[in-house]
């Protein structure tokens, strides 16, 4: 099948291998033409592995996709969510670029919510409250989880806040054993309340604390959050079919968020992705880092071939950076069929993973840097540390740069065993310092990055169809699991057997 990206095979052949230091000597310009700031953020693409015509060649790929067109569609309200028949205004959460009615009526009703929000906050903000559980998984916990340890402070705040995602009870009876009932509230977060992990962790919460008196949920479904927990309508905060879970966090949803790092620093979270939206809607592709960030990762995968890429923060308080955007990027465009349903005839997402360096470096980096498989990287460093230990910065930095460089770059040596191939690509991202507007606009640069993916590979971003096969059987086989009904899968049914005769 011939498509779009058949025209970039041959920059690839005329490229490949050999290390990135070649490029670098051959086009004096190269660092400079691939950096690109944005408010706190800088990117680097200078070790990405196209020269400077096959980089216009992917932009030409940009333009025939009219990228620029979709993310007008996007941040009008059009329905883009083409399966599901919805909008997806996650950037109406934070921000109005549009004049749109429908973005703009969507924009009004999540400020009335965060004003509400805000209130409940007050609220346990005067009670004897001291520790909050937030009940919830996908996009009703990563994204909470991710900014409320990245931006907490070392010692807690008003609010210790934790989170309980797992469906099995180990995860509650470690997260509860610790706390106080008397003190406690809980957060059930979950955009159908129909999802079985939360609904089970959210009966433990409600009978542990003894009833729904400090039980507070966030739902695009209230009625049945509050039928089904019996929560007093005033505590349960709204979200819209037009924000998906995994792109939910700038809504009530973010309520562990405010919790954890004050509704404040909760708003300066939303203005920082709001003002990379401006850039996003605001800017031609050519400049427009979204756009940068999309087109690298379908020239590694769709180009080079590459099946997986990684993500390492060289800052801690990102460790959960990975997690998060393994649901963000995966759910998001790990699909095999086009809007039209037909047969998409390219690669679409690779296996996204991470990890925080420096660690990182001492268990897996190997595979990286001598394996037969290239993994094209994201490094995500900040500039400034708010630790007090500026040695250990300053040797975090260094890794940091040093990675990159060996993946690059490489090193010959006449012994095969420590010879370094090179031309390993990474990306490099600065953040100027960790901080609520500087973490909205990375990931808000990793939403539309995803959207830019998703439409040049002609895909719904939006929908995630894949993961219900699983949950529906996984009901089937409850009843099985008791031994009331039989089940036809063989291999199943061994195991069945198996539990049977060892539980
Ligand atoms: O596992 C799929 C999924 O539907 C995610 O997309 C979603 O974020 C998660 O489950 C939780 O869903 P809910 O917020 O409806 O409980």
């Amino acid at each position: 099948m011939t498509t779009g990206f058949d025209a970039l095979q041959s920059h690839a052949t005329r490229l490949r291998g050999g290390p990135l230091s070649e490029l670098l000597a051959r086009e004096p310009d190269r660092v400079a033409q691939h950096a690109v700031r944005n408010g706190p953020l800088y990117f680097n693409f200078a070790r990405q592995s196209y020269d400077a015509p096959a980089w216009q060649a992917l932009l030409e790929q940009a333009r025939a996709a009219d990228l620029a067109g979709a993310f007008r569609r996007l941040f009008d309200g059009e329905k883009v969510n083409v399966t599901e028949g919805r909008a997806a205004l996650h950037t109406a959460l934070r921000g109005q670029h549009t004049d749109a009615v429908v973005a703009r009526e969507a924009h009004a009703s999540a400020v009335d919510v965060r004003q509400r929000m805000a209130a409940l906050m007050s609220q346990l903000e005067g009670s004897d409250v001291t520790d909050i559980v937030s009940v919830g998984i996908g996009g009703s916990d990563l994204g909470p989880r991710l900014v409320a340890d990245a931006l907490r402070d070392p010692l807690p705040g008003r609010f210790r806040v934790h989170f309980l995602s797992n469906v099995d009870g180990a995860a509650a009876q470690r997260t509860l054993a610790p706390l106080d009932p008397a003190r406690t509230a809980a957060v059930l977060i979950s955009k159908t309340f129909g999802t079985q992990e939360t609904l089970l962790n959210g009966t433990i919460l409600r009978d542990w604390l003894g009833g729904s008196e400090r039980l507070y949920a966030v739902s695009a479904n209230p009625e049945r959050a509050a039928a089904a927990f019996d929560i007093a309508a005033e505590r349960v905060l709204p979200m819209w079919d037009w924000v998906g879970g995994r792109y939910s966090l700038w809504s009530a949803v973010g309520l562990p968020i405010a919790l954890a790092i004050g509704f404040g620093r909760f708003e300066q979270l939303l203005e920082g992705a709001s003002a990379f939206d401006a850039h996003v809607i605001g800017t031609p592709l050519a400049g427009n880092i979204a756009v940068r960030h999309a087109l690298t990762a379908v020239w590694n995968r769709n180009v080079l071939g590459h099946a997986a890429q990684g993500v390492m923060t060289y800052d801690q308080r990102l460790a959960l950076l990975p997690a998060y955007l393994q649901q963000l990027v995966m759910e998001s465009l790990g699909k095999s069929v086009k809007l039209d349903g037909s047969p998409v005839g390219v690669d679409t997402v690779p296996v996204w993973w991470g990890g925080a360096g420096t660690d990182v470096q001492h268990s897996f980096f190997q595979a990286l840097h001598q394996g037969t498989g290239i993994v094209p990287l994201d490094f995500v460093g900040t500039v400034n540390s708010d630790a007090p230990y500026a040695e250990n910065h300053r040797a975090l930095l260094s890794n940091l740069l040093a990675q990159s460089e060996a993946l690059a770059n490489g090193q010959h040596s006449d012994d095969p065993h420590r010879s370094y191939a090179g031309g390993r690509p990474s990306t490099l991202i600065l953040l100027d310092a960790l901080t609520p507007q500087s973490l909205g606009a990375l990931i808000a640069m990793y939403e539309h990055s995803v959207y830019a993916q998703s439409v040049l590979w002609g895909i719904n971003a939006f929908d995630q169809f894949g993961v219900e096969l699983g949950k529906q059987l996984a009901n089937g086989l409850l009843p099985a699991l008791k031994g009331e009904t039989e089940v036809k899968d063989p291999v199943t049914r061994a195991l069945l057997a198996e539990i049977a005769a060892r539980g």
